[in-house]
Parts: C-alpha cells; structure tokens; sequence
C-alpha cells in the first residue's frame, strides 16, 4: 500500500486537480486506488459522483470521517483542504508515503507555500526520510522564464519540481466529468500526459506491498 497526500494550504492551488488525475492514473494501472476527500467542500467526491461507471473504478472515502486511509487500498490518495495545519496535517503526513505540492508561479502563491514548506521540513517523516515531497508547477509552461525560476527556487530550498502541467482546458473538462486526463482519448490528452512523465517516473518504485 502507498498513500499520497496532495497538500497546499494555498486555495485553488490544484490539490483536487493532481488528486483526481492521479486516482485516474492508477486506477488505469488495475491498482486498487481509494480517493479520500479531506475537504468539507468535497470537489474530490464530487468528481467521482460524477465519473462514468464504465471507467476504471476508484472508491471513495470521507477523509473527515473516523478514518483518514483504507488499508485495503494499493494506493490512497487524500485531497486536502485549503488552510491545512495543526494536528490534522500531521496526522495526513504520517499516513503518507509521498506528499505531493501543488504551486503555481506568482509571487502571492509561492509566498504562500513557502511557509508551508518550511513547516513540512521540519516535520519528522519528512526529516528521517519516510515521507518524499514532489513538487508540481501548475497552470505554467514548461519553457517559460516564470517555469525555470520557480524550479530554480524550488530546488535550491531542496523540493524538486517534478512536472510543470500548463494551464489547459482539459482539467476544466477533467473536473466536471469524472473523467482523468489518463482515461481520455490520445488525440486529446497525449501532449498533457506527457507532461505528468516526470511526476510517475518519481512514483515509479511503486509497488503492490
Ligand atoms: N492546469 C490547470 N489548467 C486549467 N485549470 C486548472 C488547472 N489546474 C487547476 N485548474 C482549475 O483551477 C481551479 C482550482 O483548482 P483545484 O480545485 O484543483 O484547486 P484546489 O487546490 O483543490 O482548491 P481548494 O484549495 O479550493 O481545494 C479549478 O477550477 C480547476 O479546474
Ligand atoms: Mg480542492
């Protein structure tokens, strides 16, 4: 079993963006994939209300409920809320084996996480080692000076950046069908998958224990 957490205290960041692709990534695996919705909104559980039948299936789960995981999961993924602290976000980074950060490139959004990230630095999955955070540039271009300096800053406060997803109208479609970019047609989605290569290459010691 592994479990994700996609955190940023930052509203509208793309945790719920990266967690419902990502369940739709692994679920597309054969993965026995659990989506927890933390958030009292619940955008997550809203999108897999709305995901077509036929699709490869991906339970949901009250994150807001007794239990934060199931551990008859292969992979968990837990969508956040915005303003995430205190016990309850570290009760979400012990329960994780990867936390993954959305950030987007404006001066108001990496001020925001900056904090965040500091404070994920010195909790203690974090330090020993047991808990990994990937970054992932959002509604930004790769081969933009904004993409380079925010990878550039990134990685010298030691969070690699793992994939810059551009701002498309695919994750607006994404959102209000259920469907992940993963389950649709490449004629579509091809150039955006491409670029989520980074992120799953990261994710690739990957196992079913
Ligand atoms: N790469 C993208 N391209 C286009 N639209 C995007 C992208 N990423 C996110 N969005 C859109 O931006 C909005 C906010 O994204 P999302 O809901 O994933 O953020 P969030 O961090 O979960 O927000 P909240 O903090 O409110 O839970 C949504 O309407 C989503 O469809
Ligand atoms: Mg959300």
């Amino acid at each position: 079993m592994k479990t994700f957490l996609v955190a940023n205290p930052k509203g509208g960041s793309g945790k719920t963006t990266l967690a419902t692709n990502l369940a739709g990534y692994f679920a597309g695996l054969g993965y026995h994939v659990v989506l927890s919705d933390m958030d009292r909104q619940k955008s997550a559980l809203k999108w897999l209300g709305n995901r077509p039948v036929r699709l490869p299936f991906v339970n949901a789960l009250n994150g807001r409920g007794d239990h934060l995981i199931s551990l008859s999961a292969d992979i968990n993924i837990i969508d956040s809320p915005a303003g995430l602290r205190g016990e309850k976000l570290k009760d979400a980074i012990k329960a994780a084996d990867w936390i993954i950060v959305p950030i987007q490139s404006s001066v108001f959004d990496i001020a925001a996480t900056e904090k965040f990230l500091d404070l994920l630095k010195a909790e203690k999955p974090i330090r020993k080692g047991k808990a990994f955070v990937l970054m992932v540039g959002m509604r930004i271009d790769a081969r933009t000076k904004s993409a380079a300096l925010l990878e550039k800053y990134l990685d010298e406060a030691g969070f690699p950046v793992k994939a810059h997803l551009s701002d498309a109208q695919i994750y607006k479609e994404s959102a209000e069908t259920g469907f992940s970019i993963f389950d649709m047609p490449a004629s579509k989605a091809s150039k955006h998958k491409a670029q989520w290569l980074g992120l799953i290459q990261s994710l690739k010691i990957l196992n079913k224990n």
